[in-house]
């Protein structure tokens, strides 16, 4: 299987399965004598982890971060840093059912088709357990760039949306409610909904918007690489994501240039940021935001239609613990991409002049 890796000088390789015995990763190039700070390494986990609430998959993990290398008394080494998260409540059981069926629009077909064998246990490589990897880097890379302010939150769920700019919205809220939506009022709306599409034993989407403050101007390369580019592979690299947009995004479409354009204060700020802070791929110092849709999972307790492995169509129900809305869960790993995104062009940037 290739693509496990993710990043140029700031590398992430990944490993583990949903029922496998452990996860992890190797992070290849951070720079040496960075004094890390484990709690925040672990509060990052904690934020993603299952069995947070009501609203998330019951599946309970302690998901603590053992590291096997690359750090010495505190400090990074600039040796790989290798680590693993064990699986401990895995309950490959609930997954027996699904052996021999294909989950309409999971990738269990695609797997199968592709490899010629499936782990079908929770979804073997293709559960979002994988991004347990991802936010440990992230959360390695978010110390590099301590100045970088990243902070995401749930933005809409279903029908459901804050109905207000990111500027109006106090950051410091998004983590006082389960849904992880800065507005109260928006929050409580969202749960009462995700708890009523859990009932009905379905699956609603969402979006998740992303904000990143104080970034250098000339972060992003100017052609292939362009940062909302690396931005966009990140996101759209997250499983259940459908669409990235940054900036004026889809919206910018239905504009006229004498809109659109951002013009400039006299100390190379902009009066307005419809370009998102990112100008030919290259960061411009406003703020970067963009916005990430997520489908409603593919596991439904309701009863489908499928085929199995002789072509046949059977019908199947979902069984196990399943995330009804991922967006909740999903906001550090939005985080966590970021922030490798920003880390690995930070460190391309310093061979530039
Ligand atoms: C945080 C998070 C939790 C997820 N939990 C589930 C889940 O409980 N059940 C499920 O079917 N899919 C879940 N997914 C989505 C699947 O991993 C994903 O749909 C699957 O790998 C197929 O990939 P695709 O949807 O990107 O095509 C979750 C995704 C994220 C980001």
């Amino acid at each position: 299987m290739a693509g496990n890796s993710f990043g140029t000088l700031f590398k992430l390789i990944s490993f583990g399965e949903s029922h496998g015995e452990a996860l992890g990763g190797i992070i290849d190039g951070c720079p040496a004598g960075i004094k890390l700070d484990f709690q925040a390494i672990q509060n990052e986990m904690t934020r993603r982890k299952p069995g947070q609430s009501a609203i998330v998959t019951q599946r309970k993990e302690d998901d603590e971060v053992q590291f096997l290398s690359g750090i010495f008394e505190g400090k990074t080494t600039g040796m790989p840093i290798g680590f693993t998260v064990l699986n401990t409540n895995e309950k490959s059981g609930d997954y027996s059912h699904i052996k021999d069926v294909y989950r309409p629009s999971h990738a269990d077909y695609v797997y199968e088709k592709k490899y010629g064998i499936r782990d079908y246990r929770g979804g073997g490589r293709s559960s979002a357990r994988e991004t347990v990897s991802r936010v440990v880097a992230g959360a390695i890379a978010k110390q590099i760039l301590p100045q970088i302010k990243i902070n995401a939150f749930v933005s809409s769920v279903g029908e459901i949306f804050i109905d207000k700019p990111y500027q109006d919205l106090d950051f410091s809220k998004i983590e006082s409610n389960a849904v992880r939506c800065p507005d109260e009022n928006t929050a409580k709306k969202m749960e009462d909904f995700i708890k009523e599409i859990r009932k009905e034993g379905d699956s609603v989407g969402g979006t998740i918007t992303c904000v990143l403050q104080n970034v250098p101007v000339g972060l992003g390369e100017p052609v292939f690489d362009k940062l909302h580019a690396e931005l966009g592979k990140a996101m759209l690299s997250i499983n259940a994501v459908k669409g990235f947009e940054y900036g004026s995004g889809f919206c910018g479409a239905k504009m006229k240039g004498s809109e659109h354009n951002d013009l400039y204060n006299s100390d190379g700020t902009t009066k307005t940021n419809l370009s998102g802070g990112i100008q030919g791929g290259i960061s411009n110092g406003m703020d970067i935001y963009f916005r990430v849709a997520f489908k409603p999972v593919a596991t439904i307790m309701q009863k489908q239609e499928t085929i199995n492995k002789d072509g046949n169509l059977v019908e199947m129900q979902g069984k196990g613990r399943h995330d009804p809305c991922v967006v909740p869960r999903a906001v550090p790993i939005v985080e966590a991409m970021a922030a490798l995104v920003l880390a690995d062009f930070y460190l391309i940037n310093k061979t530039q002049k």
